[in-house]
Formats: C-alpha cells, structure tokens, sequence
C-alpha cells in the first residue's frame, strides 16, 4: 500500500540530481564562522553530520563585504572562504549528501559596524527597520538608515551575486539558492512597503521583480538553471517587510523564474503564530504558477509535511530547527522516534556546544541549561 510516509522518504530528481528522500535541510545562520567569515573544520562537521538530507541548503552566506549584518557569518567573496567552504563540501559529498549554499546579501539589515569604512548600509530605499536591532561587536543598536542605492549601481551589486555562484560552483556546491526571503536585500526591493523607487526598480510589480530576476538570470549563467533554486516569504512580517498585494507580486515572480526554468521555488510560509490561512491563499497560487519542484518551509511536521506532499502542494518539504536539533532527522521521522528540542540559547553561540553535540538516535543526551522550540 502507498502511504503519504512512502513519499517523504521515496527519492526525487531534482535537475540532475538524485534526491534519496524529499526531506530537506532549510537555511540556518549560525554565527560559527572563523576569521574573515571563513567557513571551518567545525561547519564542516555540522554539516557532514546532517547529509542525510535530501540536500542541504547552507545558512545564508554574504556575497560582498557590503552585505555582512550579523558577526560571524561566512562569505562566498575571497579565496579563504571558498577554501572554507571546500571543506564542506567534500565532508557533506564522503558522506553521500548533496550541498547548495545560500547566496545573500542583508541590504538595511546591517549597521555601519559592519559596513566597509562604516559606510551606510544599502537597500532599495531610504528608509530604516525600527523593529529589533543590529546585533554588532558593540552590542545591540538600532538599525541604521540606509542609503538607496543608484540605479547605475545596481549592476554591480547583481555582479556580486554571479562571482558569489562562481565562487560557490569552485567550492564544489552542487547548487546555490537565491535568498529572495525574510527581508534581506532581494525582498527589499520585492516588496512596496519599502521599495519606494520611482526607477526601472520600482512601482510596478514588473519593476519591482527586475533585481530578482537580474540576479537569477546572472546566476543561472553561471550553474544553469538546474541547479538554481530561490527562497522567497510573501507574507512575513520579520525585518518590518509589508506588501500591498502579496498574489499579483509573488504570482509575477513565480511566472517569471518558471520561465527562467530555475529548478526549484522554496516558499516560507508565515510562522506559527502569523496567519496561516493567508499562506494558504498564496502557496497554491505559485503552485499553479511555478513548473519546477516547489520547497515549502515553515514549522513543519512529519504529518504535515506528508499531507503537504500526498495532496500535491508541495515536491518537497524543508525543515529548520528540527534539523539543527537532530542530525539524523530523515531517520527519526522514518522511525517515529523521539525528537531533541532545539537549545534557543545556544543558535547563534560559538564554538561546538549546541552545534555538533546534539545525540543521534541512540545516543546519550548531552545536558542543556534551556530547551524548547523556536524559530527565528
Ligand atoms: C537559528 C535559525 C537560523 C536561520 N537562518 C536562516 C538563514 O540563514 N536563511 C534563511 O533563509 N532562513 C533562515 N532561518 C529560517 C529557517 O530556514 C526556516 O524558515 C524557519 O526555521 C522555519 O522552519 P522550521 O519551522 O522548520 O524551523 C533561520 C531559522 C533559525 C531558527
């Protein structure tokens, strides 16, 4: 008998690669890189320990200095780092697994701490994030207000993006995702509650999307299509994002990459918390209009993500905190087994405690101060 289980651990062709289960590892900043932002034997480990994922998708990782807002998150921008990163790659590809690094640049996320000469930040428009703060070397600040970057300018932030995949294709990913999500520079000039530009940039839906679609198609020419995928979240609120009509936008940009044939769309859905009906309004509608493997994220379970997969709403289904927590997650859903809680305290921390310790099945429990899920 087929079972909504016999799916989320049957494999998948995604492009030319072979997934051995439909179980993906979503993006997941840690803040353990080491000097100048270069990925370590640590990463490597954490990584290599989680290769049993359909495919990981590595944190978010900044293609140019300019794009740096929190400590201790790697590059794609310098040799060391691609070396860094060739460490990763090789553990994740010994161990069996398949490996795509996330592209990204923060835009007005940031701070003049992080920026070269502690310049302004940059984004679509001048305008700053009042929730939350920049966590700097200073400890934590307000946002600082952005400069709007020059259309003459944003060539060469699109170009930043194509070194970063090449960079990326000499580390030996086997892929990169396109951080279009969460509010980082890409959504900054999606989205109208903050792209403000009266450009080729701005206005329209059409405009709004160019820099996404710049982007891809720079970064297609580099991997091709197949082994491209973009995270895109039409409705989270996080880093003071807003639309004004979330389906004529995302319904555009989901047309669009279908036709630029990138091989997958990963959707963040609102978090638990936010309302999950109006994601129901949007996923189907990218769904329809998106014709490569559709990724949905966002507080999942081994129940919902069957459904997600047995009713057709989804190819795949990534999963966040249940990754960090579990570095066997694929076998503990497949077996049923209990799973760790994720240590809020210890995300963003340094060093291998909270990162490469949490137990396989079978494992003894290492002790923890706190515990409890939580999604950033
Ligand atoms: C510690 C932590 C770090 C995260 N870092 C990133 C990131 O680098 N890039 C990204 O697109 N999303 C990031 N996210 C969001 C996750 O990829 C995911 O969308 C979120 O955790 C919801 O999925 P889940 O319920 O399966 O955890 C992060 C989430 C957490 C908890």
């Amino acid at each position: 008998m087929t079972t909504a289980k016999d799916l989320l651990f049957s494999p998948f062709a995604l492009g030319p690669l072979s997934l051995p289960n439909r179980l993906v590892m979503a993006p997941l900043t840690r803040c353990r890189a080491g000097e100048g932002n270069v990925p370590t034997e640590l990463n490597a480990r954490y990584y290599e320990q989680r290769s049993s994922a359909g495919f990981i998708i590595t944190e978010a990782t900044q293609v140019t200095p300019e794009g740096v807002g929190y400590l201790r998150t790697p590059g794609i921008h310098t040799d060391a780092q691609v070396a860094g990163w060739r460490l990763v790659t090789d553990a994740i590809h010994r161990a069996g697994g398949r490996g795509f690094l996330q592209l990204w640049h923060v835009g007005r996320a940031s701070h003049p701490s992080f920026q070269p000469n502690r310049q302004a930040p940059v984004s679509s428009s001048a305008i700053a994030i009042r929730n939350g703060h920049a966590y700097t070397p200073e400890g934590p600040q307000p946002y600082a207000t952005p400069r709007a970057l020059e259309t003459g300018e944003i060539a060469g932030v699109v170009a930043r993006f194509e070194d970063g995949a090449r960079r990326a294709k000499a580390a030996g990913f086997d892929g990169v995702e396109i951080h279009a999500a969460n509010g980082y520079l890409i959504d900054q000039f999606l989205r109208d509650g903050v792209n403000q530009r009266t450009d080729r940039y701005g206005g329209s839906v059409e405009n709004r999307a160019r820099f996404l679609l710049e982007i891809t198609e720079a970064v297609t020419g580099v991997f091709g299509a197949d082994r491209v995928g973009v995270r895109v979240s039409p409705l989270a609120d996080f880093n003071d994002m807003s639309d004004s009509d979330p389906r004529a936008l995302f319904g555009h940009v989901a047309a669009e990459l279908s036709a630029r044939k990138v091989v997958y769309l990963h959707v963040v859905e609102p978090l638990s918390g936010q309302a999950l009906d109006a994601a129901a309004r949007v996923t189907p509608l990218l769904r329809e209009r998106f014709r490569g493997a559709l990724v949905v994220n966002g507080g999942y379970t081994l129940e919902t993500a069957e459904a997600a997969l047995r009713t057709g709403a989804a190819d795949l289904v990534s999963f966040g905190a249940p990754f960090l927590a579990n570095p066997d997650l694929p076998e503990r859903l497949l077996r049923r087994a209990p799973l760790n809680a994720p240590d809020v305290a210890t995300f963003y921390s340094e060093g291998p405690r909270g990162y490469i310790d949490y137990p396989r099945l079978g494992e003894a429990a290492v002790e923890r101060a706190s515990a409890g899920a939580q999604v950033a």
